[in-house]
């Protein structure tokens, strides 16, 4: 089981969604009260909690990787799936028994739970003392106060601006080498089994001067690789007039910068700096991306293209706005512009409401047409207030859903190893993100496609790039040893 969980995790970084729960690094400036965070869901909350970190720093908090030293706990929470949920409430449940040994500990929710079930919330869960929604977070100060002066405190306002784009983040579970940036918040699609919409508002863009100035800082500082994160990178939009601020000259047309134009930014900044990006979307990606991609040694070759169903009818009811069809279309533009070796991956949903069994064999076949080399997939699980809850009835069995699934993780599996044996013998340069986890002998880091690569040491260290010729490989990992 453990070494299942690293593999997810060694997987999932650097791709937006996944269960896996990062705690706070220890961060000590002498500050009196500690903060300990824990962050669930996708990189947009391990982003968001840096933020947090930062907003607190300031008021006088330190971050603490132990629990039982914090004065302050906070759970940056997801609710995208049920079980994600219920794993925040099993955890409230934990966090009680510590509370009854130190009363005077504070206890905060913070994130997409926060949002969605707001004063519910305090109701549900007695030992929450603080609820902040995602736009919320420069209020935390006087929330603290709040709950300093004895009361309970909630902000879940949702904003059309917030986009903490002045706030430096304090990065905690840092490598020193990949760091994440987000360029926007909150989504305005509107897939029908989806929360977010609900749980992070509208869909704004951070303007495109603080994204380069924070991704410069972070090249400054020794990072070598920057990922910018989006739920839909490629409506990524920043017009000058609109937002009123003159600060870019205006060389992108209309003074619009858009994904592509923000891309060849940040690639721009150094051809050292490694740039990648999640997520994008299907309906909304453009060959001026992809072109911009080819053009940039530095913009890795990978695509995180969430799929979700291989059927048509299925994609119209989950509102994705694409069919299968033009899917396959963006796949051929990326092999067209990318060639082969570029990385496709997936986001699958098993059992979505009304779903057949040939239509889920539409998924394996389009699986297997597009050839992904990695995917995040899930079964359905039905989100209150969305399209597809007030829409339509959740009717595919449980047992059903899980068989789907497991069929989707076997393909996948079956082709990620095809995926990676195509890169035996070949060479890759690998940004070096550290020891490997199972041995200090031996390096790991990513290629350009962002597979993970293990190697033997050598004389190298982390945050340099280095050439390895691959030998040998897992479905997740490649093996290899340094040939420069
Ligand atoms: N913005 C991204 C996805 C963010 S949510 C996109 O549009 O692709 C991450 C993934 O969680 C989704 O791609 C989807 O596969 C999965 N997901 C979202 N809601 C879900 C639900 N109700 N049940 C199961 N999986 C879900
Ligand atoms: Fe959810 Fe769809 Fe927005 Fe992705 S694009 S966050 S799946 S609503
Ligand atoms: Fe992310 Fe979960 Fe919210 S996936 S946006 S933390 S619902």
């Amino acid at each position: 089981m453990e070494n299942l969980i690293q593999d997810i995790e060694i997987l999932g970084e650097g791709r937006i969604p996944t269960e896996e729960v990062k705690t706070t690094a220890d961060y000590n400036s002498g500050n009196k009260r500690k903060l300990y965070i824990e962050s669930y869901g996708c990189q947009m909350n391990f982003s968001d909690s840096e933020i947090v970190a930062s907003i607190l720093h300031k008021e006088g908090f330190d971050t603490t990787s132990d629990i039982a030293q914090a004065d302050l706990i906070f759970l940056n929470t997801c609710s995208i799936r049920e079980k994600a949920e219920q794993t925040v409430r099993n955890r409230l449940n934990h966090i009680n028994g510590l509370k009854k040994k130190k009363p005077e500990m504070m206890v905060g929710v913070l994130g997409c739970m926060a949002e969605r079930l707001k004063t519910k919330l305090l109701e549900e869960e007695k030992i929450v003392d603080l609820i902040a929604g995602p736009d919320a977070y420069r209020d935390l100060p006087q929330l603290i106060s709040q709950v300093d002066e004895g009361s309970k405190a909630v902000n879940t306002f949702l904003s059309r601006e917030e986009t903490y784009a002045d706030i430096s983040p304090v990065r905690l579970n840092s490598n020193g080498v990949t760091a994440f940036i987000s360029i926007m918040r909150g989504c305005d699609n509107m897939c029908s089994f989806c929360v977010v919409p609900f749980t992070r508002g509208r869909e704004r863009s951070r303007d495109p001067h603080s994204i380069v100035t924070e991704a410069r800082q972070l090249f400054e500082q020794g990072y070598r690789e920057v990922t910018l994160l989006g739920q839909n990178v490629d409506s990524y939009k920043w017009s000058e007039e609109e937002n009123n601020k003159a600060r870019l000259e205006k060389i992108e047309a209309g003074g619009v910068v858009n994904f592509a134009n923000l891309l060849e930014r940040v690639a721009q900044i150094h051809p050292n700096l490694r740039v990648r990006f999640s997520t994008s979307h299907p309906k909304d990606i453009t060959d001026d991306v992809l072109l911009a991609m080819a053009k940039h040694e530095n913009i890795c070759k990978n695509i995180h293209l969430p799929v979700q169903s291989g059927s048509s009818r299925i994609l119209e009811l989950m509102n994705r706005g694409y069919t299968r069809e033009w899917y396959l279309d963006r796949v051929k533009s990326i092999r067209a512009i990318l060639g082969d070796e570029c990385g496709i991956t997936s986001d699958m949903i098993a059992g979505f409401c009304t779903e057949t069994d040939e239509e889920h064999q539409q998924t394996i076949s389009l699986m297997e047409q597009v050839q992904y080399d990695f995917s995040f997939m899930f079964f359905y699980s039905e989100r209150p207030g969305t399209l597809a809850a007030k829409k339509y009835t959740d009717d595919i069995p449980l047992e059903i859903k899980k068989k789907r699934l497991d069929e989707i993780i076997k393909k996948q599996t079956e082709l990620s190893t095809l995926r990676n044996q195509k890169d035996l013998n070949k060479i890759h340069k690998v940004l070096i993100e550290g020891p490997s986890r199972r041995s200090e002998d031996f390096l790991q880091g990513r290629n350009s496609a962002n597979k993970v690569v293990i190697f033997p040491k050598g004389t190298k260290k982390k945050g340099e790039y280095t050439n390895v010729v691959v030998e040998s490989c897992s479905p997740a990992t490649l093996f290899g040893r340094i040939i420069d």
